[in-house]
């Protein structure tokens, strides 16, 4: 059976975590969306890792590590992880890089940077808006052009071209050089270039044989370029009804769509964010939760749990079970919000707004829970948490009609309680 990890929130649920546990019984892992711009942190054998690129299956011997035609690759990036994990494995892990996804060049960074947007929008300064940019504009490169670097090079001079009209100004962009360019980016690309090939395909076969594949998700719901805060949003489709697309498969068979989310919210970068809270509590939920962002290091902004953002991701992605992480980080407090509606021009609303600025119009509406004392990040048995998680983790069930399967209370892959 077909497994989708998703983002339910505005990135960093925990979907890392989460798939590294689910793909150790999986053939295949594809990440599907996005690119260096996503931090997933996986624990393997102790070992912590922030991986951009590689999906969690590369961490087991016999799964296949796929990333899809939906994904901007920077060479680079996936070059120096699978150095490093390649190194604390002892083996190299099987990959399979789509011939169809983008590369990220490093002109796409220094044009993030030029423009100003990545200032503007918080963004990771990773080059994704650019490289889509590109891709929509038929002015990219892709991972499948390096296998004939003639026409590689046709491209990229094309591209050069254009570019140094755009920017007579600038030495940068006026001195990069087509060959020289290339040279790196296949001296760095040298050892994956076997891995290059027809990813749809065997998606497609491992899908019809009902070999167990799993689907990692990047980024969040609401960082959706279509369905999320937009213009704050990343360049790339995050949510299940973007899966199919991304991975060249028509209505793919994916009976378990599992949505991650916090028990509480965190955004980083700049958008609205209704239940965000401020100063020691902020900093509180912060500084327990260790939020800052695994690729820039940024703090991230902290909040109350939203169900109206989260009825909203669960409804979009179709999902069919949910997973909770991070429930030990609401210890000890006395009282615990939760954001059942908003108020937005005098009325109550319980649907999300499309219009970033909507959202930032709208003041939640809590509705307020008695919290709990104990620390809960050694239990292993849903009959060791205490009552009032039970009650806190019901409600969201209720509230969302989807249920929790997997309660997660600690970064370690044994924090971690399945739920028949
Ligand atoms: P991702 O991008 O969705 O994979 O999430 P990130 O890795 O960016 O951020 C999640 C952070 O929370 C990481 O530091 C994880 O190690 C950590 N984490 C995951 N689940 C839990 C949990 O249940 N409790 C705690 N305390 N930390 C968790
Ligand atoms: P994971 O997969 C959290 C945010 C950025 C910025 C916006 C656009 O770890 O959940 P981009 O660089 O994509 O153009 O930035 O999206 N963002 C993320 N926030 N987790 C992520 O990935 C993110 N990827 C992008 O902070 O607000
Ligand atoms: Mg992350």
């Amino acid at each position: 059976m077909a497994t989708a990890v998703l983002g339910l929130q505005w990135g960093d649920e925990g979907k890392g975590k989460i798939t590294h546990l689910l793909a150790r019984d999986a053939d295949m892992v594809v990440r599907f969306n996005g690119g260096a711009n996503a931090g997933h942190t996986v624990i393997d054998r102790g070992v912590k890792f922030g991986t951009h690129l590689i999906p969690a299956g590369a961490f087991y011997p016999n799964t296949t590590s796929v990333l899809s035609s939906g994904m901007v690759i920077d060479l680079r990036v996936l070059r120096e992880e699978w150095d490093v994990v390649s190194q604390h494995l002892g083996w190299q892990p099987q990959l399979l890089i789509a011939e169809n996804a983008h590369v990220t060049m490093p002109y796409h960074r220094e044009l993030e940077e030029r423009e100003g947007s990545g200032r503007h929008f918080g963004t990771t300064r990773r080059g994704i808006a650019p490289t889509y940019r590109d891709k929509a504009a038929k002015l990219g490169i892709r991972v499948g052009d390096l296998l004939y670097p003639e026409i590689a090079s046709q491209r990229l001079e094309l591209r050069l071209s254009l570019l140094k009209r755009e920017w007579p100004d600038s030495q940068a962009i006026q001195s990069l050089d087509a060959s020289a360019l290339l040279e790196e980016q296949m001296s760095v690309a040298q050892p994956l270039l076997p891995f290059i090939g027809d990813t749809a395909a065997a998606i497609r076969q491992a899908l019809e044989t009902d070999r167990p594949v799993m689907f990692e998700g990047a980024q969040g719901t609401l960082l959706d370029v279509d369905h999320g805060s937009y213009p704050f949003v990343t360049s790339s489709s995050t949510t299940f009804a973007g899966l199919g697309n991304s991975i060249g498969i028509p209505n793919p068979r994916v009976d378990r769509r599992l949505g991650v989310f916090k028990a509480y919210m965190t955004r980083v970068g700049a958008g609205p964010f209704p239940t965000r809270v401020s100063g020691t509590l902020e900093q509180r939920l912060r500084t327990i939760g260790g939020e800052f962002g695994v690729t820039t290091g940024r703090p991230r902004d902290c909040g109350w749990l939203d169900l109206v953002a989260l009825r909203y991701a669960v409804q979009l992605n179709g999902c069919t079970g949910l997973a909770i992480t991070k429930l030990d980080v609401l210890s000890g407090f006395d009282e615990i919000k939760v954001c059942r509606s908003y108020r937005l021009n005098g009325e109550s609303i319980e649907q999300f707004p499309l219009s970033a600025e909507l959202l930032e119009r709208c003041e939640p509406e809590y509705e307020t829970v008695s919290g709990w004392q104990e620390q809960i990040s050694e239990v292993r048995e849903q009959r060791g948490l205490p009552g009032r998680v039970m009650e806190f983790i019901e409600l969201i069930e209720r509230d969302v009609n989807v249920p929790v399967e997997i309660i997660s209370v600690g970064p370690e892959p044994e924090a971690t309680m399945m739920r028949a």
